[in-house]
């Protein structure tokens, strides 16, 4: 059974859902009253899922609001390491996750003993690692660092030190371009983000030669260089909302218009393709939907669990970070 479409103030017609998604987002909302419960969402979830959530962010506003929220239980609905980096800046806190399988390919890349074995072939190493990574590879880290703040974090890293950044070769490569600051580079990538190609992206700018193009710093330097501009999911937000183009080309996972289409109404996204198939879903975020959302937060499961030490480890560097990010 599917409720009745509806027309946007921007007079476009959404499609309409159905009325099993209105049944669960009302239990939904019932479960968060009684639970005290705050949801938090990637803005890469579903977009039932971002509609029920408290917050809908990027992987650092996400930290924040954990590292702020005064709930008794954290549902967070993204990828593992992000319901990991909830629980380690909560340890006392209940934190559940619709999917415990929903990994993500950067974070498998970087397993914490090869990391340990990289660091002890050179003692003067200051270990950057971007969010997308382990609670184990967090604990060995120096400092933490988001798409949205890498740039400031390798700025702020001891300028004697040479710096190690890992998982995100992609990510890391544009934070050198923006700082002239040498790292020694990981070698691991966003499956997702690695389908957008030079050959893609100017076959879309052909055909809509007036859209600026704004990429996420995980796609590889031939689509950063095409970009018009390269920001964390949450930048783009306010970047589609100021800039004056009304057509704008995005390269990064679609669950992100969603939240553009919501947050730009009167303003039209062109999902960038991909080449070698139409894959810019991240099937690890997918691997959450709303009945697993509802499920979850019924049987306070499943849910982090985490060796206390390697916690307290890991939570050095992402506080480490959260100060360097609210510096002036
Ligand atoms: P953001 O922090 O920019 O939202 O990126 C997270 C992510 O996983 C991108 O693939
Ligand atoms: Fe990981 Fe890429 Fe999915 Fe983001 S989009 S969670 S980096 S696999």
């Amino acid at each position: 059974m599917f409720n009745a479409p509806e027309v946007t103030p921007a007079g476009r017609v959404t499609p309409p859902r159905p009325e099993s998604l209105d049944f669960l987002s009302r239990e939904i909302l019932a479960l968060k009253q009684s639970l005290n419960a705050v949801i938090l969402a990637h803005n890469y979830q579903r977009p039932e899922i971002q509609d029920v959530a408290d917050y809908v962010g990027d992987s650092l506003g996400l930290a924040r609001q954990a590292a702020q929220t005064n709930a008794d239980v954290i549902v967070f609905c993204g990828v593992h390491f992000m319901a990991e980096t909830a629980k380690i800046l909560n340890p006392g806190k209940l934190v559940i996750l619709p999917d415990k399988d929903a990994g993500c390919s950067l974070e498998e890349s970087c397993p914490g003993p090869k990391l340990k074995a990289l660091q002890a072939t050179n003692p003067n190493f200051w270990t950057i690692a971007y969010i997308n990574c382990s609670a184990e590879v967090k604990a060995l880290s120096d400092c933490i660092c988001t798409s949205g703040n890498a740039v400031k974090i390798v700025k702020a890293a001891p300028k004697d030190r040479d710096i190690l950044f890992v998982p995100d070769e992609n990510l890391g490569g544009w934070v050198m371009e923006q700082t002239g600051r040498p790292m020694t580079l990981w070698k691991g990538d966003c499956y997702v983000h690695v389908e957008w190609t030079h050959a893609a992206i100017t076959r879309i700018r052909e055909r809509h030669p007036w859209a600026p193009v704004v990429a996420h710093p995980e796609c590889p330097k031939a689509v950063r260089m095409l970009a018009d501009e390269v920001c964390s999911t949450e930048k783009m937000v306010t970047w589609c909302q100021q800039t004056a183009a009304t057509d704008i080309i995005i390269a990064t996972e679609a669950g992100m218009l969603h939240r553009l289409k919501k947050e730009c109404p009167g303003k039209n996204f062109i999902p960038a393709p991909t080449d070698r198939c139409a894959c810019n879903e991240c099937r690890f975020m997918k691997m959450n939907t709303l009945e697993k959302v509802h499920d979850c937060m019924l049987n306070l499961a499943p849910a982090i669990d985490l060796p206390a030490e390697l916690s307290a480890r890991a939570r050095i560097a992402i506080e480490r970070m959260l100060e360097i990010s609210a510096r002036d």
